[in-house]
């Protein structure tokens, strides 16, 4: 067999050919041609928009969307009930969708809708929190295990080995929930701090009036509370007005880190720190726009976090490697 000139080598061609794609290929199972009469559309199904940080995540694919001419978002707002989000999927899918992004409530009951999406040929980005087995194109997301282990690791060493801690853990039938709890635990590692102590845990599956109300009751049954470990920052949020309604003071850490939610609790001195918890809005755009062109899309994308302090806020906190 002749050899192929050396321009078409292997690796040449694997450098040169995404470049030669056209940047939007529309394929059969597409429903649309993708152009700014007919654009490509996609469905965002978003599990609750009660929450600011789901907010941002809708506000973040509208903007980025914005800029392609060839696309249209369609959104869903599940309003935190998992049977309403499987409706809404078959929806989306019933109108007609070239790819679904969804960010679902709970891991099982979303799966199979999902996994009808991805049989049908529709693309599906899975944003933040998981859904069960493999039938989904990519997932999107911070790891949360790596963030959780990174506020053990803080608050170990805020509270100097020694103290008492309430953990409110964000809903446990979804995926960032355990993830946050597991890598705290591993973070925080107990059997090397004799001194330190989870006195009071409870899921405030992710809402402020929920951890307000597990903070009461932390407060009653608890004499000294020095920290709250609150899976997301309206969690701690909320356990802080307990504890200021009660009188007690107490530390509190939180996750999301929304320039308007989080980091503006730490400036205010209300938290002591938050981790950043990136929507992924934006790479979902810019993944869907990849895909719909044609281009294989890499199965996981992991986001970073960020770490925010009293003494970094003004600095733009600081990123964790
Ligand atoms: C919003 C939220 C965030 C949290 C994320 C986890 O619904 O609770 O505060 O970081 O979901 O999926």
């Amino acid at each position: 067999m002749p050899r192929p000139p050396l321009a078409l080598t292997l690796p040449a061609l694997a450098l040169t050919l995404p470049a030669l794609l056209p940047a939007c290929k529309p394929s059969a199972a597409h429903k649309h041609a993708g152009t700014p009469e007919d654009p490509f559309v996609i469905g965002m199904s978003q599990c609750n928009r009660g929450e600011p940080w789901r907010v941002q995540m809708d506000e973040d694919v509208k903007q980025a969307a914005a800029r392609h001419p060839n696309l249209k978002v369609v959104f869903k707002d599940a309003q935190n009930e998992s049977l309403t989000q499987r409706a809404q999927v078959e929806e989306l899918l019933g109108q007609g969708i070239d790819l679904l992004i969804i960010s679902p409530k709970e891991a099982a009951p979303l799966t199979r809708p999902v996994a009808e999406a991805y049989d049908r040929g529709v693309p599906v980005i899975v944003l933040d929190r998981a859904v069960e087995g493999d039938k989904f194109t990519t997932f999107i997301g911070a790891d949360n295990k790596r963030i959780g282990r990174e506020a053990g690791k803080w608050i170990a060493g805020a509270l100097g080995g020694k103290g008492k801690i309430v953990e409110l853990e964000g809903l446990q039938t979804s995926t960032p929930g355990q993830d946050r709890h597991q890598g705290f635990l591993e973070g925080i590692d107990l059997p090397a701090h004799p001194d330190l102590k989870i006195v009071f845990t409870a899921d405030m599956e992710w809402l402020e009036p929920k951890a307000r109300g597990e903070m009461e009751s932390a407060l009653a049954t608890q004499k000294e509370i020095d920290l709250v470990y609150a899976h997301n920052d309206p969690g701690a949020h909320g356990a802080y007005l307990a504890a200021k309604q009660a009188g007690r003071s107490a530390r509190f850490v939180g996750i999301d880190a929304l320039p308007h939610e989080g980091v503006r609790y730490v400036q205010e001195g209300i938290l002591d720190a938050t981790f950043l918890y990136p929507t992924g809005g934006p790479e979902a755009i810019e993944l869907a726009v990849k895909i719909l062109g044609g281009d294989k899309p890499p199965r996981n994308v992991v986001l970073g976090t960020r770490l925010y302090t009293r003494d970094n806020t003004a600095r733009g906190g600081e990123e964790i490697r």
